[in-house]
């Protein structure tokens, strides 16, 4: 008993040299080596954009806008988003007048929060920016490279303004 409580005393204080001795080794030499390639991988920043006339969604993205559309709004809107005597039209006139002076967060945060009328907000947010992206592009608007991201910040930024003619 008495051999191994001396045995046990005697390497306690082996490891927290240890211990200590591998802190003060590791903690100087992760810390500037981690620094230098995180900061190179990062991405050139990109401008973000301020326009519908960006081409702020991609084509692949408006095309799933379309499937959704098809399944969750059509039947009221009508395929070709020019409404009927129970739901407005989406597109020309009447979407210049609700949207001008507004920005693409409005777009986003009323379809989401009103539609479809008897399951709003159901859809997901994914669909739901890929049926914004479905509608600009049924207004006019061009597809760039990028998707439009569901960053209400982003689509805050991005305003409403007519198509050139
Ligand atoms: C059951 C019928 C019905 C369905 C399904 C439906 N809507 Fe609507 N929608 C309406 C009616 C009615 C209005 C007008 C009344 C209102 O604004 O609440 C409207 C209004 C809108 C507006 C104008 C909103 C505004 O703030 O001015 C948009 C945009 C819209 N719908 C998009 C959609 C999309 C996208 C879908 C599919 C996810 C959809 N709707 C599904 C009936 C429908």
């Amino acid at each position: 008993m008495r051999v191994l409580i001396a045995a046990v005393g005697a390497v306690a204080p082996f490891v927290s040299v240890l211990a200590c001795s591998m802190a003060t080794v590791t903690t100087p030499q992760s810390a500037p080596s981690a620094a230098p390639p995180l900061a190179a991988a990062e991405p050139a920043p990109v401008a973000p954009p301020t326009s519908v006339l960006d081409g702020i969604f991609t084509e692949a993205q408006a095309e799933r806008g379309r499937a959704a559309y098809n399944e969750h709004c059509a039947e009221c809107h009508g395929e070709e988003l020019r409404g009927d005597e129970m739901a407005p039209g989406l597109t020309g006139v009447v979407f210049r007048f609700r949207w001008r002076g507004l920005n693409v967060g409005d777009i986003y945060a009323s379809v989401q929060s009103t539609m479809p009328p008897e399951e709003p907000a159901t859809l997901g947010d994914q669909n739901y920016i890929d049926l914004v992206a479905f509608m600009l592009r049924a207004n006019g608007y061009p597809a760039g490279d990028r998707e439009l991201a569901t960053d209400p910040v982003l689509l805050q930024g991005v305003a409403v303004e007519g198509v050139p003619p």
